[in-house]
């Protein structure tokens, strides 16, 4: 079975395509390297022994998509790419309408020009908006904060559109927590451009004295101890969630949404504390302002992905510590 990963270069992607060349699938990646290296390319050849197709394309360009799909003759598509950064989609909204949407749109009808009509897709639990009981499922109300959630929630709806005007679409719609962590080789990870804006990339580049110190949004929360608590997933507990959902949408027509955490809260303490036993380095922090736009707590029920597509994260707080700090350690 052929599948298709759009924005394949990237820190999710990357690690799905390890996984689907390693449960035996064929790789075709697109991706315009707008947040990626050509160089990952080479890395997941070398950590999986597997060929994998790349072709240095903008989704957005309708004629070279159409030319790869009757190229490529793809059975399935895994879509990730796409801008992700919420602050900059805030300062730069019709960047992130222009990208995000135009790219989704021509996926779908060269898809269903070539009569491919299975998708997997990454949505994000920033459609949660502030969740009113946790932990939160898929039923919860959705509601957006920024355009970059926008974004995502406008995907969620055009895919339901699609579904009820063609009921031979296969769709699944992933919301991902917060995924941190990388390969346990260190061949491939995250790296953001810049100062991050993220809980992990900044610990791992104050841990390696890039940057002084963590600023901790808030010590105020009514959380265990006053500061934010999220459901961070290893990267790579997440790529295998995309192996099953391509297994439900290659055996089930339909649409469904599933969460993809682990179903436990950890605060910005409890993450800094582990960071630094795991690890064996110091992570100096001060307690600052909150962040606008964030909530307290926010953590998933993962029981419907665990029902329907058989998957459960497996790796904890201790490995995806270590794993991020291996990969930044490696690459720097
Ligand atoms: P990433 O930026 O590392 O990967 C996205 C990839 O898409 C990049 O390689 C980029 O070059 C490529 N891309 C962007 N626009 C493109 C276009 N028009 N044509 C071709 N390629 C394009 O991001 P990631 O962290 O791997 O996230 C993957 C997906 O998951 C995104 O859709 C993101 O919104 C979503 N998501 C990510 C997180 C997270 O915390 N990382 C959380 C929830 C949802
Ligand atoms: C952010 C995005 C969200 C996106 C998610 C995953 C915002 C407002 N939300 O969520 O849309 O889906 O990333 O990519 O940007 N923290 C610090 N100091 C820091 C950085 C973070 O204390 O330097 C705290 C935050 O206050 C929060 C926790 O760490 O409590 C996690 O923050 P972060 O990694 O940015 O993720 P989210 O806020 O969940």
């Amino acid at each position: 079975m052929k599948v298709l990963v759009t924005g394949g270069c990237g820190y999710i992607g990357s690690h799905t395509c390890v996984e689907l060349l390693d449960n035996g699938y064929d790789v075709v990646v697109v991706d315009n390297l707008s947040n990626s290296k050509e160089n990952v390319i080479e890395k997941i050849k070398k950590i999986t022994g597997k060929k994998i197709k790349f072709y240095k394309e903008d989704i957005c360009n309708k004629n070279k998509l159409d030319e790869i799909f009757s190229k490529e003759k793809i059975d399935a598509v895994i879509h990730f790419a796409g801008f992700k950064a919420v602050g900059e989609s805030v300062k730069k909204p019709l960047m992130y309408y222009r990208n995000n949407l135009d790219s989704t749109i021509t996926l779908l009808e060269v898809m269903n020009k070539h009569n491919c009509k299975k998708i997997v897709f990454s949505s994000s639990a920033t459609v949660y908006g502030s969740p009113k009981k946790l932990p939160i499922t898929e039923d919860s109300s959705l509601h957006t904060t920024n355009p970059y959630g926008t974004t995502k929630l406008m995907i969620e709806m055009i895919l339901n559109d699609l579904y009820i005007s063609d009921n031979d679409w296969s769709i699944a719609i992933l919301r991902y927590f917060n995924p941190i962590g990388a390969h346990k080789s260190g061949l491939i990870g995250e790296d953001p451009n810049g100062i991050p804006n993220n809980l992990m990339p900044y610990i791992v580049k104050v841990a390696t004295k890039e940057l002084k110190e963590l600023s901790v949004f808030g010590n105020d929360y009514d959380t265990i101890d006053g500061t934010g608590v999220r459901d961070y997933i290893h990267v790579v507990d997440l790529a295998k969630g995309h192996i099953k959902a391509i297994e439900k949408v290659s055996k089930d027509k339909g649409i469904d949404t599933y969460n993809l955490g682990t179903g436990n809260g950890y605060s910005v303490l409890q993450i800094i504390n582990t960071f630094k036993e795991v690890n064996k380095v110091d992570v100096p922090y001060k307690i600052v302002e909150r962040r606008d736009g964030d909530i307290a707590s926010c953590y998933a029920s993962c029981e419907k992905a665990k029902k329907l597509l058989n998957w459960e994260a497996k790796l904890d707080i201790y490995e995806m510590c270590r794993d991020s700090y291996n990969y930044v350690k490696k690459n720097k």
